[in-house]
C-alpha cells in the first residue's frame, strides 16, 4: 500500500516529473485545506511540543496512495477541527528530508499520531497508524488519544474537588454520558492550568441537586474565589463554548482551535496578546494562524510570565434560541436585560456595539459592580424574528433593554461608540430616559409559554409604566450569574405585580 521511496524506478520517474513541471515545491494541500502544512522547521513548535494530540501524514506529492488518502484526510481534518492536529509533511522538499527520516519514515504515505507525554515537558508519544485509510477510521483513532485532563467527579469527592485550589476557575460539565467527550477534552487541553475540567454524572444527584442541574449536557463555569457560579446556555460547539469559558482565563496560545467565523474576532484579540506575551513567538507562521503575528518576535522577556488574566474585555454571551431568550429575559419576571440585535455575519456596526457593551460589562466587572446582563442576539434566527418585529425595529444593529417583569423596554439611538452606549447604560441604571411599554404580544407569547411553569396566571402586561420604580435597580440581584441550587428571590415571589405599584 505504500509508494516506497526507495524504488528507484519511481524515485527516477519522480525525479523526471518534478524536474519537467514547474512547481517542482508545491505540496498536496492548498492553503486553504484543513489540513495543516508543516514543515522541518516548525514541526517541533506545532505537533512536538504541543498540547494536543495531532495526526501527521508523510507524503510525497507523487505518490499515487498518498493521492489517494488526500480526501479522507481532508475529510478527517474538517471533523477534528478544534479537537486534534491533522497536519502533512511533504517529504519530497530537501529541508524536510531529515525529520522523515528521523521520524523512521520508509513509504509513502505514512501516518503517524503524536501526542504529548503524560509529564510536562516530557517528549511527545509517537505511534503509527496503521488503521484504515478513511476519515472515520482516522477521526476515530485520533480522538481516541486525545490526552484527558477532565477529572471525573462522584458525589463522595465533590466537596474535595470544590474546594481544592479554590481560587482556580473550575469548570464542570453536568452529563448522562459515562465517557469524556473529544469536545471537552480538547477545551481542557486549551484551557490546560488557566481552568480545571471536570464531568459530574446525571446519576450522582448529591451534585446535581447542589448546582440545581434539570437537564443533560449544562455546562457550569465556577470562575474561582467566592464569585458566582455561571451557567452556560448556548450550544454545546466549540467556539463558543471557548467564548464562554474565556471571561475567566485565556485559553493556552497553542493554534489548534475551531476555526470557525465566529471566532476571528477572539482570534485576532488572542493573537495582540501574544504580541504582548509571546517573547519567543517564532516568525514562522502556521497555516491555521495568518501571517500577521509574524511582526511580533521582538518583545521585552519580562513578559513572559504571563498573568493569567485577562485584560481584553470577554465578548458579551450570546443568546440561541428563543427558549433561551424567554429564560434569561422575556419570562413574566426577568429583570434588566441588555439585547444587542445584530445579524450573525457581524458588520463593522455590529462589532462596534458588541464591542462597546463588552468593555462596559466589563469595566463594571472589574469595579465589581452589579449590572444587567448584555447578550448578543441573532436576527438571522428566525424563532427571534416575532420579538424583533414586535419591538417595531428594523435597524441591521439595534440595542434595546427589555425588563419583563415591569413590562417596559428601551430602545438605543446613537453611533454606537463606547462613550454614547455607556451613557443610555447609564441612564437605565439611573432610571432616566424615555421607556416604551413592552408590547403584550411579546410578553404575551412568553407568558403562553412559560404558563407551565408558573402556578398562578401572572398579569406582568397590566402594569403601569409610569409608576415604574427603578431607583434600587443597582442593590437588586441583577447579574448574568448563577447561583448553585438557589432560586432567585424573584422566582419565589408569587405576587411580582403588587411589588411594583
Ligand atoms: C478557599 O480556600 C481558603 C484557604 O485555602 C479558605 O480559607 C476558604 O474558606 C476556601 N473557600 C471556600 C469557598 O472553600
Ligand atoms: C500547554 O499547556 C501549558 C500549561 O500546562 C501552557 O502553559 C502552555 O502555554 C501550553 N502550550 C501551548 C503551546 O499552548
Amino acid at each position: 500500500m505504500h509508494c516506497f521511496n526507495l524504488n528507484p524506478t519511481v524515485a527516477v520517474a519522480a525525479v523526471a516529473l518534478l524536474t519537467a513541471l514547474p512547481t517542482v515545491q508545491a505540496g498536496m494541500y492548498t492553503k486553504s485545506s484543513p489540513v495543516v502544512q508543516v514543515d522541518a522547521k516548525n514541526y517541533d513548535r506545532l505537533i512536538a511540543k504541543s498540547n494536543y494530540t495531532s495526526v501527521v501524514e508523510f507524503y510525497a506529492p507523487w505518490c499515487g496512495h498518498c493521492k489517494n488518502l488526500k480526501p479522507a484526510y481532508e475529510k478527517a481534518a474538517k471533523n477534528l477541527d478544534g479537537l486534534a492536529k491533522v497536519a502533512a509533511v511533504n517529504c519530497d522538499e530537501d529541508e524536510n528530508k531529515q525529520l522523515c527520516s528521523m521520524m523512521g519514515v520508509q513509504g509513502f504515505p505514512t501516518l503517524k499520531i503524536v501526542r504529548p507525554g503524560k509529564k510536562r515537558g516530557s517528549k511527545p508519544v509517537v505511534e503509527d497508524y496503521q488503521g484504515e485509510r478513511s476519515a472515520k477510521a482516522i477521526v476515530n483513532a485520533v480522538v481516541d488519544k486525545i490526552n484527558n485532563h477532565v477529572r471525573k467527579v462522584a458525589d463522595k469527592d465533590i466537596d474535595t474537588f470544590l474546594s481544592t485550589n479554590n481560587e482556580t476557575a473550575k469548570a464542570i460539565l453536568f452529563t448522562d454520558k459515562g465517557t469524556t467527550s473529544a469536545l471537552l477534552r480538547s477545551l481542557a487541553i486549551d484551557f490546560l492550568d488557566v481552568i480545571t475540567f471536570a464531568q459530574v454524572r446525571d446519576k450522582e444527584s448529591k451534585t446535581t441537586e447542589l448546582f440545581g442541574i434539570e437537564s443533560y449536557p449544562t455546562l457550569v463555569l465556577l470562575p474561582g474565589g467566592d464569585k458566582e457560579a455561571l451557567l452556560y446556555q448556548g450550544e454545546m460547539k466549540k467556539p463558543a463554548m471557548l467564548k464562554f469559558l474565556s471571561q475567566v482565563g485565556e485559553p493556552n496560545p497553542d493554534p489548534a482551535p475551531a476555526k470557525s467565523k465566529g471566532d476571528k474576532k477572539s482570534e485576532k484579540k488572542d493573537k495582540k496578546d501574544k504580541k504582548d506575551k509571546a517573547p519567543k513567538a517564532s516568525s514562522e507562521t502556521t497555516s491555521t494562524t495568518t501571517t500577521e503575528s509574524s511582526e511580533a518576535t521582538e518583545v521585552p522577556p519580562s513578559a513572559e510570565s504571563k498573568p493569567k488574566v485577562i485584560e481584553v474585555a470577554p465578548p458579551i454571551a450570546a443568546i440561541a434560541s428563543a427558549q433561551a431568550l424567554i429564560n434569561e429575559c422575556l419570562h413574566p419576571k426577568a429583570h434588566i436585560c441588555v439585547l444587542a440585535f445584530a445579524p450573525v455575519a457581524r458588520g463593522e456596526t455590529a462589532e462596534k456595539a458588541l464591542t462597546s457593551l463588552s468593555e462596559i460589562a466589563f469595566k463594571h466587572a472589574q469595579a465589581e459592580r452589579h449590572l444587567f446582563p448584555f447578550y448578543e442576539v441573532h436576527t438571522d434566527n428566525e424563532a427571534i424574528a416575532p420579538v424583533f418585529k414586535g419591538l417595531e425595529l428594523t435597524g441591521e444593529v439595534e440595542l434595546v433593554a427589555v425588563n419583563a417583569k415591569r413590562g417596559w423596554w428601551r430602545h438605543y439611538e446613537g453611533d454606537f461608540s463606547s462613550t454614547s452606549v455607556e451613557s443610555w447604560i447609564d441612564a437605565i441604571r439611573m432610571n432616566e430616559g424615555p421607556k416604551n411599554k413592552l408590547p403584550e404580544a411579546i410578553i404575551g407569547e412568553v407568558i403562553q409559554e412559560s404558563k407551565t411553569a408558573t402556578e398562578k396566571p401572572v398579569e406582568t402586561v397590566e402594569v403601569k409604566v409610569e409608576e415604574d420604580v427603578m431607583i434600587e435597580v443597582d442593590t437588586e440581584p441583577e447579574t448574568t450569574s448563577w447561583q448553585g441550587a438557589e432560586p432567585t428571590p424573584e422566582a419565589t415571589d408569587a405576587s411580582p405585580k403588587h411589588e411594583e405599584l
